[in-house]
């Protein structure tokens, strides 16, 4: 069965467009990657401030080999974390510049900081419009 990772986001007030927008301009960036499952991007709206991006794959083998590759490097400002189930927070506090277009004064990392969650899925259902 799939793995579900979960990067949980903690977003600075008044950051959240940002960090909507570098998402958005990267969606397609994991598409073809192997064992990728699907991913979104949920903006909080109750219960919590923080961000989620909920991300479905293969197996664990495949979550960890994107976690360790140039592209998971490009799209994270260079700095893959070093490995393994729950470690989570590669940047530390305010992380590394996501890189690409950056943008300036905003340039910097939308979030300040992010934690790492894992599960198995363990039974699923799909409606129509999913
Ligand atoms: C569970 C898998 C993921 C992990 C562990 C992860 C890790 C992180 C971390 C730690 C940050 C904050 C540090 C930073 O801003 O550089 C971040 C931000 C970001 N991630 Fe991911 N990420 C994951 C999935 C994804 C996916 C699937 C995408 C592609 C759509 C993506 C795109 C981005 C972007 C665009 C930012 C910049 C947001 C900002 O400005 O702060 N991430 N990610």
């Amino acid at each position: 069965m799939s793995v579900v990772k979960i990067n949980v986001l903690q977003v600075p007030e008044g950051r959240g467009e940002v960090l909507e927008q570098r998402f958005a301009a990267r969606a397609g960036d994991v598409e073809t990657v192997d064992g990728f499952e699907s991913f979104d991007l949920l903006r909080p709206t109750e219960g919590t401030d923080r961000y989620l991006v909920v991300t479905k794959w293969r197996d664990d083998e495949a979550f960890q080999a994107w976690m360790n590759s140039e592209a998971f490097g490009r799209g994270h400002g260079q700095q893959p974390p070093s490995s393994g189930e729950g470690g989570g927070h590669p940047g530390g506090e305010g992380g590394g510049h996501p890189g690409g277009e950056g943008g300036p004064p905003a340039g910097g990392p939308a979030a300040a900081a992010s934690e790492l969650w894992g599960f198995e899925v363990v039974t699923s259902a799909t409606g129509q419009r999913a």
